[in-house]
């Protein structure tokens, strides 16, 4: 088997479009969707990472604001900003680049946002959302992963998923959404005993690691649909995810590629959940 390749810049294309047009609906109405981005530091990653965010605000017809603050940064001045940007109405979905520096606690400046501007889905009001089936903003990574599946007509019903990695941002909210759509799901993480024995049962395998080749082909059922959140270079510096590409497709059915793949699609859905995100605040006024 060949697997056909689920193309995440195709989607994204399609998708981004669909929140241009929205924005500008809501832009008649009078309300321009806005995203702030703060960027702490100067980690070269984080620097692109913003850049491409606050160009895919620009390009979709989003207003967005980047504000870069020096390493420097005290805890209380950026606690400050968030607070004002909570209370900015030209505002509707805030993020601030991860990783800070090591003297401002993350979470507590997570926690600070208002949950009905966490686009990023990173709050415990949004986790907790997630949890309960309630109103919320989803992470974007996993979204966008759950956006893929929907793309190729994918019924989660009844089928086994198996995610690998249990981060607060990707593994946790993933498990979580494919459950909500009543697929019967397993964690598994770098504790796990024998994850080829687990891999093999499942319909749908996400890898979401951080690790080259922790998926190769002989850990996959003939016919699985693969998705790949790895981001890593391999020995020649070229970029790849945590799934050995060449190897599964050559079992799965459908799998994402690396580039090309989830990455794009975590941008998009932030755009997605910005423009919700002013949609609410338009519905509420
Ligand atoms: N750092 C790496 N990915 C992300 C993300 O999706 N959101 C934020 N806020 N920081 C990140």
């Amino acid at each position: 088997m060949t697997a056909q390749r689920i193309d995440g810049n195709a989607l994204s294309q399609q998708l981004r479009a669909q929140v241009a047009h929205d924005t500008a609906a809501l832009k008649a109405q009078g309300l321009t969707p806005g995203l702030a981005v703060v960027l702490v530091g100067d980690n070269p990653a984080s620097q692109v990472y913003v850049r491409n965010k606050v160009k895919a605000c620009q390009d979709a017809g989003l207003h967005s604001v980047l504000e870069k603050y020096e390493a420097s940064l005290s805890e209380a001045d950026l606690l400050a900003r968030v607070q004002a940007l909570n209370n900015d109405p030209s505002i509707h979905g805030i993020l601030v680049q991860l990783p800070l520096p090591a003297h401002i606690d993350a979470q507590k400046v997570i926690e600070a946002i208002s949950p009905l501007k966490d686009v990023d889905g990173f709050h415990i009001a949004s986790a907790g959302a997630l949890m309960t089936g309630a109103k919320g903003f989803w992470p974007c990574t996993p979204y966008g992963c759950m956006k893929m599946l929907e793309s190729i007509g994918y019924s989660l019903k009844g089928k086994h998923a198996v995610v690998i990695g249990r981060s607060n941002i990707v593994g946790k909210p993933m498990a979580l959404m494919l459950l909500q759509q009543n697929a019967t799901v397993t964690i598994c993480h770098s504790g796990t005993q024998n994850l080829k024995a687990l891999t093999l049962q499942a319909d749908v395998i996400v890898a979401a690691v951080g690790k080259r080749n922790v998926l190769t082909a002989d850990m996959v059922k003939p016919g699985a649909v693969v998705l790949d959140v790895g981001m890593n270079r391999n020995d020649e510096g070229k970029l790849c995810g945590d799934v050995d590409f060449e190897g599964v497709s050559q079992v799965a059915s459908y799998i994402t590629p690396v580039p090309g793949g989830v990455g794009p699609m975590t941008i998009t859905m932030l755009l997605v959940n910005t423009l919700e995100s002013a949609q609410r605040a338009l519905s509420e006024k």
